[in-house]
Parts: C-alpha cells; sequence; structure tokens
C-alpha cells in the first residue's frame, strides 16, 4: 500500500486525479470502477475542469441502491450523471452500474461481473471507505472473496448515509454492491478518505489486521494500491511520519 498525506482534502483530491489522468493519456480506452457519495465529489469536479477524453473510457460503478428509481436523487444513477457523466464526452454504452430496480438481482449480478470480464477487467478502481471499514458496501464480516451480490448495509451505514436522504427511514435497506472479491481483482485500487470520521477506519484498514471486521485491510493484500488521505483522516496512523517521509523522497520517475 502506499500511503499519500496530504495537509487538505484539495491537495490529496489532486493527487488522485493526477493518477486518474495519467493513466486516461496512456490508455484512452482504460477501464475504471467508479464510487459514489461525497468522497469522490472533489475527485470528479477537479476531473471534470481537466478535460480529458472519455470518449472510449468505460466504467463499472460499486454498487447501487435496491428499489429507488432511478430518477430518485439519491439514486447513484443520478448521482453519477449529475455529478460526472453529463460533464464529459463519456459514451453512454460505456457506462455501467447496477440496476437496483431489476427483478432478478442474483442474475444481474452474475452478468455484471461478465461485463467486467468481457471489458478486460478493471484497470483503476476507485474507492471510498465507511466509518466502520467498509469498501463499496461490503459491510463488516463480508467474505473477502465475495463478488457482486446483495447486501444489507449496517445499521451504522445507514445513519451515516440518512444525511443524504433527510432521514435514516428513508434509506434502503439493500444494495447491490461489486464484491470483496471483484475489487481485489482491479489493476490497481485508489482509495480516498477526508475527514477525522475516517481516521479509526483508515488505521485499522492500514495498520490493523487484515479482517473482515474491517474490509478495507483486504487491501494489505492487493499489489498495487494506493491511498489518498488529509491529514485528519490520517490522524490516527501510527506511520504517518513514515508515509510522509517515503512520499516526500519518491525518485522522480516514481512521482505523478
Ligand atoms: C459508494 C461506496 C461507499 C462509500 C462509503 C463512504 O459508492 O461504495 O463505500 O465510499 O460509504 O461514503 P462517503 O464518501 O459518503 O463518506
Amino acid at each position: 500500500m502506499e500511503i499519500i498525506i496530504q495537509p487538505t482534502q484539495q491537495a490529496a483530491t489532486e493527487v488522485a486525479a493526477r493518477l486518474i489522468a495519467t493513466l486516461l493519456r496512456d490508455k484512452p480506452d482504460a477501464v475504471l470502477g467508479l464510487a459514489t457519495g461525497s468522497t469522490p465529489l472533489s475527485l470528479y469536479q477537479t476531473l471534470i475542469s481537466m478535460e480529458l477524453d472519455w470518449s472510449k473510457v468505460k466504467t463499472f460503478n460499486l454498487d447501487e441502491y435496491i428499489g429507488l428509481p432511478r430518477e430518485h436523487s439519491q439514486s447513484y444513477h443520478s448521482f453519477m450523471w449529475e455529478n460526472l457523466f453529463r460533464h464529459i464526452n463519456i459514451r453512454k454504452e460505456n457506462i455501467h452500474i447496477p440496476d437496483g430496480n431489476a427483478k432478478d438481482i442474483p442474475r444481474i449480478c452474475e452478468e455484471y461481473e461478465k461485463m467486467i470480464a468481457a471489458s478486460g477487467g478493471i484497470d483503476l478502481q476507485v474507492l471510498g471507505i465507511g466509518t466502520d471499514g467498509h469498501i463499496g458496501f461490503n459491510e463488516h464480516t463480508s467474505s473477502l472473496a465475495s463478488r457482486t451480490r446483495i447486501k444489507t448495509l449496517t445499521k451504522r451505514t445507514r445513519m451515516d448515509n440518512a444525511r443524504f436522504f433527510g432521514s435514516e427511514e428513508a434509506v434502503p435497506f439493500h444494495v447491490i454492491t461489486m464484491g470483496i472479491g471483484t475489487i481485489m481483482e482491479a489493476r490497481t485500487n485508489l482509495l480516498l478518505a477526508f475527514g477525522a470520521n475516517k481516521a479509526a477506519a483508515i488505521a485499522e484498514a492500514v495498520e490493523g489486521p487484515i479482517a473482515s471486521s474491517n474490509p478495507a485491510s483486504v487491501l494489505q493484500m492487493h499489489r498495487s494500491v494506493k491511498v489518498c488521505l488529509d491529514d485528519p483522516a490520517a490522524s490516527k496512523l501510527q506511520r504517518a511520519e513514515y508515509f510522509r517521509w517515503v512520499y516526500d523522497n519518491k525518485p522522480d520517475w516514481q512521482t505523478f
């Protein structure tokens, strides 16, 4: 894991955006895995401002609520169109988001996995992290080998997401999420976390034991993970000074 700590959310976001911009320039038909929620908002704004060419890029979103109409303001379909897709030159047929209104959920989950494989696999997966350590909506005790499937949100995640829906009761109970096994197959994972409320989950994920009690900790087993943090999200890391030192002393050819 490469831990990149920056003084502000904007500075950490810019590092992440540069990484994605470099990928899209090197590989114009790259396959990106995308996340929703408050964390990637500044990343999407920065990417939009870079005016990159998305005409050959394919995207796969991590997750979607089950039962929310697509047009609902909090569906992840709406989120992605509002915050990224309508601002870039991506082709509609290259966008993939799980269908939370499908009649046969297991079947579309299987198809989602097949579509990812048919596209050649995900080059870079953007991840946020829940305050309980979830990635995608793989809540604690998710199988570390899981594939795209239905999950039930924890009480804590429903409380965390109540801020988007106006009340906890309005947050759906069920979601479709890529599995942890699916995420682990992305060639690179790019995890972003901002704010002190993510500090405990980040410390466990980066420095704790690998355990399904903090699903993000499995990323320690992945060969290419970058973790972009602001100072508050890094505040519980015991080795923060070491991580800063490594980043500040990277050889020129390794910087991005
Ligand atoms: C969203 C997702 C979730 C969020 C996580 C953090 O697609 O997969 O894992 O990244 O719940 O959410 P925010 O960014 O709103 O704190």
